[in-house]
């Protein structure tokens, strides 16, 4: 009846099941996997986003298979303010970054093919790749002196079905960005064997500088973090994906977007196989796009707010690890979490399990984001600062021996 590619095992992991019957029995819970920014306690112009859905101008029909250009110029605004001059005929609004890695990987996969995937890194990219009968391989991320690519493991990695390189910029969990010097080798490796990038940029605007202190496991390469955009990078054919629900602490408004660059020989086509593509489904709708500027104008707000919440639970957390052995965090360069490093007595699910069951605290075991090892946990740092402050001084009265 079904088709193989929804063949899932659906059955919950050890974990989710433990977290339900922990809900169900109704019993505490400090969440330090929290994502949605709009359970966190942040301020919001409750009037000014209402406000900016009633336009009446979405009371017309304008099909524009990029989508509206007072959108797309606000989106082209936004890069600017970065230094970063975008050509609005090269963006496309979709209704999340999910459906713009469709849009791509429709471009560019045949049945099959091959997407290179940074490891560790998001979990949707699983899910993302088989619904688009793309087959995902990942590439390793590794940890020395801050995180890098593994460029002997990526050129291993690639085959004839290998279409494109994945990069989470700065990436998710690890809020590492991409090198100067890793994007000149990744558009030399593109060039060299036709792939396309395809750069993920939702967690662009938090950045850290300055956040790592004498705790953090490692320090930041000489280089530096790059924080520049890849929209508007020439070397290789780049998609760049970025959208408000992380931008703007927005993600119930459905609003995202891609960005093709390159050398012209491929962008042209490229955009204009793009625009059937998004033409058959049209998929934003009239009164989002008409509020994207204003939208895009609350990041201001909502980015203050998120970057002092991560710093002071950053703050908090070197303050308890400072007098405590055996638990280190990563440098942390960007982004909304922290990768704790902790000693690996047992699998990451059993220690989670156990957080969860003994201190009522909920946290993601590494091997979610595949880290290839045991010894990480991972805390989110946009938690309200009492709950985290709370939640990771349980972690650490935790006994890392096995029983
Ligand atoms: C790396 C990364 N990309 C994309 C998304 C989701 O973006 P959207 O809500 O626009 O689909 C997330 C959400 O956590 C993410 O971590």
């Amino acid at each position: 009846m079904f088709a193989d590619r929804t063949d899932w095992n659906l059955a919950p992991n050890r974990l989710s099941q433990a977290l339900d019957r922990h809900r169900a029995a109704g019993k505490p819970l400090i969440d330090l996997t929290v994502s949605n920014p709009t359970e966190c306690g942040f301020d919001y112009d409750h009037q000014a986003v209402l406000q900016a859905l009633s336009n009446p101008a979405a009371l017309a029909y304008e099909p524009n298979p990029r989508g509206l250009a007072s959108a797309r110029n606000s989106v082209a605004d936004y890069y600017a303010e970065r230094g970063a001059n975008v050509d609005i005929e090269n963006i496309f609004l979709t209704t999340s970054t999910s459906e713009a890695y469709s849009y791509v990987f429709r471009l560019l996969c045949n049945p099959g093919d091959e997407i290179l995937v940074p490891a560790p890194s998001y979990p949707l990219f699983g899910f993302l790749t088989e619904i688009q009968d793309v087959k995902l391989v990942h590439y390793p991320l590794l940890y020395d002196h801050g995180w890098q690519i593994d460029f002997h493991a990526l050129q291993q990695a690639i085959t004839t079905r290998t279409r494109a390189i994945i990069v989470v910029h700065p990436n998710n969990p690890t809020g590492h960005y991409t090198k100067s010097r890793e994007l000149e080798q990744l558009n030399k490796i593109c060039n060299t064997n036709d792939l396309a990038i395809i750069a993920d940029e939702v967690f662009l605007d938090f950045s850290l500088s300055g956040a790592n202190s004498n705790r953090s496991e490692g320090e930041f390469p000489s280089s530096g973090p790059r924080h520049d955009t890849f929209a508007v990078n020439l070397g290789a054919l780049t998609f760049t994906l970025s959208g408000i629900s992380k931008i703007s602490g927005l993600p119930q408004m459905k609003a995202a977007w891609l960005v093709a660059s390159g050398p012209a020989s491929l962008t042209a086509p490229a955009l204009a196989r793009l625009e059937l593509v998004a033409d058959t489904y049209l998929s934003p709708n009239a009164p989002i796009q008409l509020a994207l500027p204003s939208f895009l104008a609350h990041r201001h707000h909502f980015q203050s707010q998120l970057v002092t919440r991560v710093q002071g639970n950053l703050a908090e957390l070197d303050s308890q690890l400072a007098v405590h052995s055996g638990v280190f965090r990563l440098a942390v360069e960007a982004g909304w979490y922290a990768v704790l490093r902790v000693p690996a007595t047992r699998s990451d699910e059993d220690l989670a399990l156990e957080l969860l069951q003994s201190q009522n605290v909920y946290v993601h075991p590494g091997h979610f984001y595949d880290f290839p090892a045991s010894g990480h946990i991972i805390v989110s740092l946009i938690s309200q600062l009492n709950e985290f402050a709370e939640g990771l001084s349980r972690i650490l009265a935790t006994s890392f021996v096995s029983d």
